[in-house]
């Protein structure tokens, strides 16, 4: 592919933003997102971008979804778009609700839809307050889980995100098994999960009952937080705490789920299985959607004690009922597709490890994969410029990609892209690392 032209015209949307725009987080290099189609992005200069980011997880199933979803969207535009789903009924999300639920297994059947990840998890932390009726919440250090004040009281990755913005919902934090990075300064297996241990020994035996908790919230794989993959044990072993005490369990899936760690849910390569999931991001197409999903066997919610006036959005069920419909149809395929295409990719990262050393560590599950980038394999101190240079470089070569963690890449591309494609942006890839690594070094 040609290399990436900016001209004035990028420039200046960039100075408007500036100045109208509240800064939210932004990559270093310059993409002004004009349109997209399956494997691809293109720029307002008409430069073509293999998308290795899936607009931060949001099209698992193609950039801009497919056109029988883009139909379905535009034909319930003409009809009705929003319906005061909260107050009226409609048939379109009771359609979506079991064409979706029956994805899972029986004992998951209610739905409650909202506009975001973050809303998704909101409710589930109220709901699982108001069934237990407990108050305090377990989440994880180096956790994501959103920006409004519940979810954010959980979320734990960066200070920058939760400075000024107490007091929080009462929550607990502990370790995460991120053993690339053990917190604990111990090593798996031989640890026997000292993290798990911690958790009865210092939380659970000073800070906070057990039985006050209403709920842990766990992501199954930690998305901002780097791509980290819990040991395929741990949550077995977790679960078992959390149960002793009748806590509920839930599983944000926001990023991890709908198939990008190769299962509906994330959770389901651990063996274990939820009270509640939440998703968002790849269920709603590229509209905004959030679902909680609950076990049939809690508890109802109080008719009033949670509600949202765009949660159901017809314009936006539709996308998502026919993208849900395709993926129902065609989950065998897709989970072997995410299989093959995520060992085939994780074997190259492996492969460009033994060769380039500024890669520290290769991770992930399915399609949901990551390179953390080291500055020195024995130190581990993390190549935060590198990474930033070498994200830079593969966009001006045409590929998009997205950093997480403090110094790791999410190779993230559609889980539909072709294997032409993959290999193609991982070419592109490979290339700067190439380039990175003999820079640290001090070649030319
Ligand atoms: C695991 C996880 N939970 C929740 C969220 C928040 O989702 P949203 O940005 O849609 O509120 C994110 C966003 O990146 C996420 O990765």
């Amino acid at each position: 592919m040609p290399r990436v032209k900016i001209s004035k015209k990028t420039k200046s949307v960039i100075e408007r933003d500036h100045r109208f725009i509240v800064t939210t987080t932004r990559e270093s290099y310059p993409f002004v997102a004009e349109s997209g189609d399956g494997d691809f992005a293109y720029d307002i200069e008409g430069n073509k971008f293999i998308d290795f980011s899936s607009f931060i997880s949001v099209y698992n199933f193609g950039v801009n979804a497919n056109s029988k979803v883009r139909e379905a969207i535009k034909s319930q535009v003409d009809k009705l778009m929003h319906s005061a789903f909260t107050d009226f009924y409609a048939e379109l999300p009771v359609k979506f609700a079991e064409e979706f639920t029956s994805m899972f297994p029986k004992q998951y059947g209610k739905l409650f839809f909202s506009n975001s990840g973050t809303e998704a998890n909101e409710a589930a932390i109220k709901f699982s307050k108001v069934i237990t009726k407990r108050s305090s919440i377990m989440a994880f250090y180096n956790s994501f889980h959103g920006r409004t004040n519940g979810s954010l009281s959980l979320t734990s990755s960066k200070l920058v995100q939760r400075e000024h913005m107490g007091p929080f919902v009462n929550t607990t934090h502990v370790p995460y098994p991120y053993c690339y990075r053990c917190p604990l300064h111990q090593s798996y297996p031989d640890c026997g999960f000292a993290c798990i241990d911690y958790i009865k020994e210092y939380p659970l035996s000073k800070e906070v009952s057990g039985n006050e908790v209403a709920a842990f919230v766990a992501e199954p794989i930690q998305g901002e937080g780097g791509y980290v993959v819990p040991p395929k044990d741990y949550f077995k072993e977790l679960k078992s705490l959390t149960d002793s005490y009748g806590m509920l369990f839930v599983s944000d899936e926001v990023q991890a789920g709908y198939f990008r760690a190769g299962k509906p849910v994330a959770l389901d390569n651990f063996g274990v299985h939820a009270d509640i999931y939440t998703f968002a991001k790849s269920v709603g197409a590229g509209l905004p959607m959030g679902i909680t999903m609950l076990k049939r066997s809690l508890p109802e919610i109080p008719a009033g004690s949670h509600a949202t006036t765009f949660g159901g959005n017809l314009a936006v069920l539709a996308g998502a009922y026919a993208l849900t419909k395709h993926v129902k149809g065609n989950m065998e395929s897709i989970e072997e597709q995410v299989h093959s295409k995520g060992h085939m990719i994780k074997s190259r990262l492996e492969k460009m490890k033994e060769h380039y050393d500024i890669i520290g560590d290769v991770r992930g599950l399915g399609m949901m994969l990551a390179i953390e980038l080291v500055k020195d394999r024995k130190t581990k101190e993390p190549a935060i410029k590198e990474r930033d240079s070498i994200m830079e470089e593969c966009f001006y070569e045409g590929l998009l990609m997205l950093p997480a963690g403090t110094s790791t890449i999410r190779i993230i591309p559609p889980l539909t892209m072709s294997v032409r494609n993959i290999e193609a942006g991982l070419d592109i890839l490979e290339d700067a690392i190439e380039k990175a690594n003999s820079k640290m070094h001090g070649k030319k």
